[in-house]
């Protein structure tokens, strides 16, 4: 998705500007702007493609002529929704060549802004729903940005993220927001914004989250924060987490290699300090829930997208299976818009890596209005959906780069299984199952340790996948989010066509697309259900295909059935998923690096999804 940067201090914008455009490449675009204060007018510079064209465009990273002198500026990358990835469409858009502003986000009543700007003389170059902003600004601009911007939002129906500049006014920025966020960066008498936190932890860890409906004007160091009605309001700074090194490749091939790599140490973090091995029970103070309160909690409701919504689809297994209460997955999406059954027994849990995916905040926002209990389970600090829940579970997992979730997903099920332990043991479980439930969590990092041992062997077997342009995965009971979240890593970053079926469902309907040029990963991890899915292994090789079982180490009916075989440590079924889901990241991973694939920015996909 889109991102924005903005820069005002005493040093060149420029260097400021690029290297944070460059921390956001993660999150998918494709074209890519700048617009800087020079000499009292404003120099505007867009490419189609990479920053890395933009920065050629403007001279280089580390100086460019004309420009470098300029301490003020905006910058963009952009994820096309209104108009192809063209150089007109790239932001920054301008007006009358005085005022230039980026934006993230969508104006949905653009159509009828655009009918009465151009009445009013406005010319448009571009196919963009921004830069109807842009003049709408303009419209209402008499000297002074911040007072223009915030008339000119009352106007706009939809989401922003914006930050905009004015040649006339020196140094200064304006940023707003409603549903798509502005992370602003406190320094030394100087200020980075940005729609990610990835872009300025460089400069500061000191951070301003706006609210949605917030407008704020920032110079040099100076912030004034106001709300769309003109009123003063404060925003406490918070202290952003992550280092800098944990968000650069240190030394991989790719970001998602590194992150595959990371999840040891990710789920301990996730997990460190929420154990309580004597008592036999999970410490989740963050959702502020009495053990009577959680007691009387009727249902879980898992809310989510793509990753995070089949890593829900374990904890709705694990919640039924050990706490003996009623788990349930829904797409967020569809949530607000089918009208759902919630109450105040319900505890709405919205998972979310980047804690700003418009469905799933969507979901959140339905939730509380009718009455649920509503928790988060995020990865990012501050994020919008953290904050709009107000309890919670943070993952702890560091940066997750990489467009592909890896190890978000295998940290939100140690949540999710620490979630179940917590219901459990507040309902039937025993404190001696608790303990040994304790420990089966614990376990998790060195199972998955074992898996990335065998690497090698990984990349070997994914050489005999590449010719392939269609597959399944299949699995039942615990297994089967796995197989979706495996098909959901291959086809997002290889192309392969990849679908996730339950293995029995197969035979009612799929089976029909079986040859010998459709291969079948199947999930045979030793437990419960294991013959059932050996039985669809023999349907499908019956049909020619051939069949890639991951396997229990050492379990050699497993290995007899299958023409090729990942093995992974044994494992009880609901933490053997953890383990099953890194071997397949793995060999997703590769298949789609012998084919050549851009893995960290595969086509079409963005990182954050804040549209609808
Ligand atoms: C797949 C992937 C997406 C995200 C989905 C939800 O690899 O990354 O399917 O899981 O867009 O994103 P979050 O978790 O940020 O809400």
């Amino acid at each position: 998705m889109c991102g924005i940067v903005g820069y005002s201090g005493l040093r060149p914008a420029v260097p400021v500007l690029l290297n944070g455009l460059k921390r956001l490449e993660y999150r998918g675009y494709d074209s890519a702007g700048v617009a800087l204060q020079v000499d009292g007018g404003l120099v505007v510079e867009k490419r189609e493609g990479k920053v890395a064209s933009l920065a050629k465009a403007l001279g280089g990273i580390e100086g460019s002529s004309g420009i470098e002198a300029s301490t003020c500026g905006i910058a963009h990358t952009r994820w096309a929704t209104h108009g192809p990835p063209t150089r007109a469409n790239a932001h920054p858009h301008v007006s009358s060549r005085r005022l230039a502003l980026v934006h993230n986000g969508i104006v949905e009543n653009h159509a009828a802004l655009r009918g009465k700007l151009r009445a009013a003389g406005y010319e448009f170059v571009s196919e963009t729903d921004t830069e109807v902003l842009v003049h709408l600004v303009d419209s209402n601009y008499a000297g002074n940005l911040l007072e223009a911007v915030t008339e000119a939002l009352h106007d706009v129906e939809g989401t922003y993220g914006i930050a905009c500049v004015a040649a006339d006014e020196p140094g200064v920025l304006v940023v707003a927001r409603r549903g798509s966020p502005i992370v602003i960066g406190l320094g030394e008498e100087e200020t980075v914004v940005a729609s990610d936190a990835a872009a300025i932890i460089k400069h500061t860890r000191q951070a301003v989250y706006l609210d949605d409906n917030d407008v704020a004007r920032i110079e040099g160091g100076e912030v004034e924060i106001r709300s769309l009605d003109a009123m003063p309001v404060t925003r406490a700074a918070a202290e952003i987490d992550w280092s800098d090194d944990a968000a650069e490749k240190g030394g991989y091939e790719h970001y998602m290699l590194k992150e595959i790599f990371e999840q040891p140490e990710a789920i301990r973090n996730t997990i460190r300090g929420r154990m309580d091995a004597d008592r036999g029970n999970a410490i989740l103070s963050g959702l502020n829930l009495a053990p009577r309160e959680l007691a009387e909690i009727r249902r879980l409701l898992i809310v989510g997208c793509g990753t995070s919504m089949n890593a829900g689809l374990v904890g709705e297994y694990a919640v039924e299976d050990f706490a003996g209460i009623p788990g349930e997955v829904e797409q967020a999406a569809d949530f607000r818009y089918r009208n759902p059954i919630v109450g105040s027994r319900d505890l709405v849990l919205a998972i979310s890596q980047s804690g700003e995916t418009a469905d799933t905040l969507a979901a959140v926002r339905e939730a509380k209005d009718k009455g649920a209990l509503v928790a988060g389970l995020v990865n990012v600090v501050g994020s919008t959906i953290a904050r709009e829940t107000g309890r919670g579970i943070y993952l702890h997992a560091g940066p997750e780069i990489s467009v592909a979730s890896t190890k978000a997903f295998t940290s939100q099920v140690s949540v999710l299984l620490m979630i179940a332990l917590k219901f459990a043991r507040g309902h039937r479980m025993s404190r001696e199952r608790g303990m040994e439930f304790v420990r089966e969590i614990e376990a998790l990092p060195g199972l998955v340790e074992r898996v990335l041992a065998r690497n090698d062997e990984i990349a070997a077997i994914a050489g005999r996948f590449v010719e392939f342009e269609h597959s399944f995965f299949i699995g039942r009971g615990y297994l089967y989010p796995v197989a979706l979240e495996g098909a959901l890593k291959l086809k997002e970053i290889s192309y392969i066509h990849a679908e996730g079926y339950h293995a029995a469902e197969l035979k009612h309907g799929p089976i029909a697309l079986l040859e010998k040029r459709v291969p079948v990963v199947a999930l045979l991890n030793d437990g419960p259900g294991k013959d059932k899915t050996l039985g669809n292994v023999a349907e499908c090789q019956a049909r020619s295909s051939p069949v890639l079982g991951i396997v229990t180490e050492g379990d050699e009916e497993a290995r007899r059935a299958v023409d090729g075989c990942i093995e992974v440590p044994p494992a009880p079924l609901h933490t053997a998923v953890v383990p099953a889901t890194v071997a397949l990241q793995l060999f997703a991973y590769h298949v789609a690096r012998l084919r050549g694939c851009a893995i960290d920015q595969p086509r079409n996909l963005a990182k954050s999804v804040t549209v609808e």
